[in-house]
């Protein structure tokens, strides 16, 4: 069976790394280019495609009739009033990159090479997680099987493009505002609150009333529902630096069994999604592994204030795990599952 694939959000950040990654899937047998769909904005814009150029449409809501299936890259209100079209458009399977759905009790939230076996029970929406929980679920699904989990401690380091390409063209801007001023110190004084160049804000998304961000929020909850561990010990500071590509974690975890360094490192190994970087003074950064596919992870060390607790920091490209190769790798594996 071939399949029709519609991409709604191709011009962003994360539906042209999708676009990109799908030129070179041999994974996913297309019966045709991608139909493209975008904003009023972007509607008739040319995007190459292998051989081809492809021209994006406006999604009116009533254009996805004959699509099987659906990868949407735009934003939740895109999600909570498009999708549900989709699916009475007939389309069999829309996997939503946004936060909308991820949540629901009847959609599985899925980071592939985790929890696939969760696809077998859509209907008709499956979602795939935040871009921090993705690359935080792997070593986390590794070392919970091996070892059990006690309790979990994340600090993220966030790039711009985990907002998209209008908060990536503000960093810019911003740099461009300062290095226009004359002085170093005239540079140091802010131009707006939540300035993204040369600071550091520990505030992604809204305060909610517990004192989280929603960011923090959803690494915790989605955790919990990719781990099916609702009663999982875990806290996360989330935290926006910076940096173009490429999201970083701190992350501290509290085994149930005991285990040494070594067997820890040796379960990390073992998962085809982690590249560890065990080699002493070794350590993955953003701009390096921007644009690569594993989930990179170093510093992997023995925590010497408790018991069988250990720290480790996790890079990965936050566009390509975090959300377009991630959306990918669902849909081959509902594919190979017969569930599209
Ligand atoms: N960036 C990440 O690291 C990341 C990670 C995980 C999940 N996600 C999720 O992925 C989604 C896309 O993120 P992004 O970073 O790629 O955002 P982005 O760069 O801002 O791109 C948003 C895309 O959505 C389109 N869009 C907006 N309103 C639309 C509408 N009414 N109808 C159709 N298309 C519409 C835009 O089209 P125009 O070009 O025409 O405006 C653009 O193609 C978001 O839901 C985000 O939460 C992002």
């Amino acid at each position: 069976m071939s399949i029709k694939l519609g991409i709604l959000g191709a011009t962003g950040k994360v539906g042209i790394e999708l676009l990109k990654l799908l030129e070179k899937c041999t994974d996913l047998p297309l019966e045709i280019p991608p139909q493209l769909f975008g904003t009023s904005r972007s509607a008739g814009r040319k995007i190459k495609f292998k051989n081809q150029e492809l021209i994006v449409e406006e999604s009116s809501g009533q254009n996805f009739a004959g699509l099987d299936l659906l990868i949407s890259c735009a934003n939740g209100e895109v999600s909570e009033k498009l999708i549900p079209l989709a699916l009475k458009q007939g389309v069999k399977l829309v996997i939503d990159t946004d936060s909308y759905y991820r949540m629901e009790a009847n959609v599985p939230l899925i980071t592939s090479g985790v929890n696939d076996e969760d696809i077998n029970w859509h209907q008709g929406i499956i979602a795939g997680p935040n871009c921090s929980t993705a690359q935080l679920i792997i070593p986390l699904k590794v070392l919970h099987e091996a070892f059990g989990l006690k309790r979990v401690v994340v600090s993220t380091y966030q790039s711009v493009s985990g907002a998209g390409k209008a908060a990536m063209d503000s960093l810019f801007e911003e740099l461009r505002e300062i290095t226009d001023k004359q002085s170093a110190n005239e540079s140091l004084k802010p131009l707006k609150k939540d300035q993204f160049a040369f600071n550091v804000i520990p505030k992604i998304s809204k305060f909610m009333e517990n004192g989280y961000t929603k960011e923090e929020w959803k690494v915790i909850a989605e955790t919990r529902k990719m781990l099916h561990a609702p009663e999982l010990a875990i806290t996360c500071t989330a935290v926006r630096v910076p940096v173009l590509v490429g999201h970083s974690e701190s992350i501290n975890v509290e085994l149930l069994s005991p285990a040494s360094l070594e067997q820890v490192i040796t379960a990390l190994k073992a998962h085809e999604n982690l590249e560890v970087w065990a080699e002493k003074e070794t350590y993955p950064t953003p701009i390096e592994v921007a644009g690569t596919e594993p989930v990179h992870i170093g510093r992997i060390r023995k925590d010497e204030s408790t018991n069988n607790a250990f720290d480790m920091w996790v890079v990965a490209d936050n566009l390509l795990i975090g959300a377009a190769l991630n959306a990918l790798r669902i849909a081959i594996s509902a594919y190979k599952k017969n569930k599209i």
